[in-house]
C-alpha cells in the first residue's frame, strides 16, 4: 500500500456508507473500515513499514481517511436517526389540508336571491349573449335612430357594427322571438356603458330585467309584483313608490323606489334625505315592442322592469364603493363568502 492508495479507499468508504440505509448497516461499515479488523489497522500497518520519505505523506492520507470516514458515519448515523424518530414519522390518521375554498361572488350572490324570490312567483331565468345587435338593444326596444342612448359617448359599438348590450332588455326581446305569449321570465346579466368610473359608476355592471306578458296583465300586476319583491329582499316594513317616467319600450313607464333601508323613510344621508331609494325602471310593455317580435298587441299585454344589481348589493351588504365589486380582492371578499 502506498499513500497514493489512501483517497480511493476514502472514496469507497464514503460511497459504501452513503448507500447504507439503516443504522444497522451503518455499524457494519464502521466495523469495516474503522473497526480493529478492519481497513484502518491495515493502513496503520503500512505505515509504520513505509520508508521513511513517505512516512510524513502517509500519515497526513491516514488521518484524512480516519476522519473523513468517521465524520461521515456520525452524519449518516444522524440523518438515520431523525428520518426514522416516530415525531417525524408520517402519521396517516391527521386531517389532510384542504385547499381554500371558493365562494359566490357578491353580485352573483344577490343574483341567485333575486331568481329565488321571483322563481316563487313562476318566473323563470332567461339569458342571451353580451354582444348584441343594434335591432335587439335598439330598435326592438322602439329605441328611434336618433334616440341620445344610441350615441357612441353612451354605447360600446364593435367593427362589426354590433354592441355591447346597453341593458338586459335585448333579452326580452330574443325571449320573445322564440316562444308564444304567455311570458313570464327574469333575465339576469351584464350590461355596458360608456361611463366613467366612480364611487356609484362602471362601465360594465349587471342588471335584471322582468318580463310578464298575458292577457290582460295590467299595472296593478307590476305593482303588486314588485312590493311583493320590494319586501322579501328588504324585509316586510318595505313601502314603493311609483314615479311616472320615460323609457322607449314601456308606456306607461315609471321608477320604482323602496323605502329607504337604513332610515326606514325618515331621510338620512344615505337617501339624501328623501326616505326613497331609486330601484327599478318598469312599465307596461309598448305596442311596438310587440309588433317587432310578432305579437299581437290587441291579444297579449305585458309589464317590464330592469334593476341594477350593484345597487341593490351595495344596499344590502353595506358596500360603499361600486369599483370594489370589481377589484377581486380577496380580503373584500371573503366577508361575503
Ligand atoms: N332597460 C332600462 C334601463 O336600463 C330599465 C327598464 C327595463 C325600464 C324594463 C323599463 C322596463 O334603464
Amino acid at each position: 500500500m502506498t499513500p497514493e492508495d489512501l483517497p480511493r479507499l476514502l472514496d469507497e468508504a464514503l460511497t459504501a456508507i452513503q448507500q447504507a440505509d439503516s443504522l444497522d448497516d451503518l455499524e457494519q461499515l464502521r466495523i469495516r473500515f474503522l473497526g480493529r479488523k478492519g481497513k484502518l489497522p491495515e493502513i496503520m500497518a503500512a505505515l509504520k513499514l513505509a520508508p521513511p520519505d513517505q512516512k510524513r505523506a502517509f500519515g497526513q492520507g491516514a488521518n484524512q481517511y480516519k476522519q473523513g470516514v468517521t465524520q461521515a458515519l456520525e452524519e449518516a448515523k444522524q440523518s438515520c436517526e431523525s428520518s426514522s424518530s416516530p415525531a417525524n414519522a408520517l402519521d396517516v390518521t391527521l386531517p389532510g389540508f384542504s385547499p381554500p375554498q371558493g365562494g359566490n361572488h357578491p353580485i352573483r350572490q344577490i343574483m341567485i336571491r333575486i331568481s329565488q324570490i321571483f322563481d316563487r312567483i313562476g318566473f323563470t331565468v332567461a339569458t342571451g349573449p353580451d354582444i348584441e345587435t343594434v335591432f335587439n338593444n335598439f330598435d326592438a326596444l322602439n329605441t328611434p335612430a336618433d334616440h341620445p342612448s344610441r350615441d357612441e359617448q353612451d354605447t360600446f359599438y364593435l367593427e362589426d357594427g354590433r354592441l355591447l348590450r346597453t341593458q338586459t332588455s335585448p333579452i326580452q326581446i330574443r325571449y320573445m322571438q322564440e316562444n308564444p305569449p304567455p311570458v313570464r321570465i327574469i333575465a339576469p346579466g351584464r350590461a355596458y356603458r360608456r361611463d366613467t368610473p366612480d364611487a356609484t359608476h362602471s362601465a360594465t355592471f349587471h342588471q335584471v330585467e322582468g318580463l310578464y306578458v298575458a292577457e290582460k296583465v295590467s299595472m296593478a300586476d307590476l305593482k303588486g309584483d314588485l312590493t311583493y319583491f320590494a319586501r322579501e329582499i328588504l324585509g316586510p316594513g318595505v313601502k314603493t313608490r311609483f314615479r311616472p317616467h320615460f323609457f322607449p319600450f314601456t308606456e306607461p313607464s315609471v321608477e320604482v323606489d323602496f323605502t329607504c333601508h337604513v332610515c326606514k323613510g325618515k331621510g338620512c344621508r344615505v337617501c339624501k334625505n328623501s326616505g326613497w331609494i331609486e330601484i327599478a325602471g318598469a312599465g307596461m310593455v309598448d305596442p311596438d315592442v310587440f309588433r317587432s317580435v310578432g305579437y299581437d298587441p290587441d291579444a297579449v299585454t305585458g309589464y317590464a322592469f330592469g334593476m341594477g344589481l350593484e345597487r341593490i348589493a351595495m344596499i344590502l351588504l353595506e358596500i360603499d364603493d361600486i369599483r370594489r365589486l370589481y377589484d377581486n380582492d380577496l380580503r373584500f371578499l371573503r366577508q361575503f363568502a
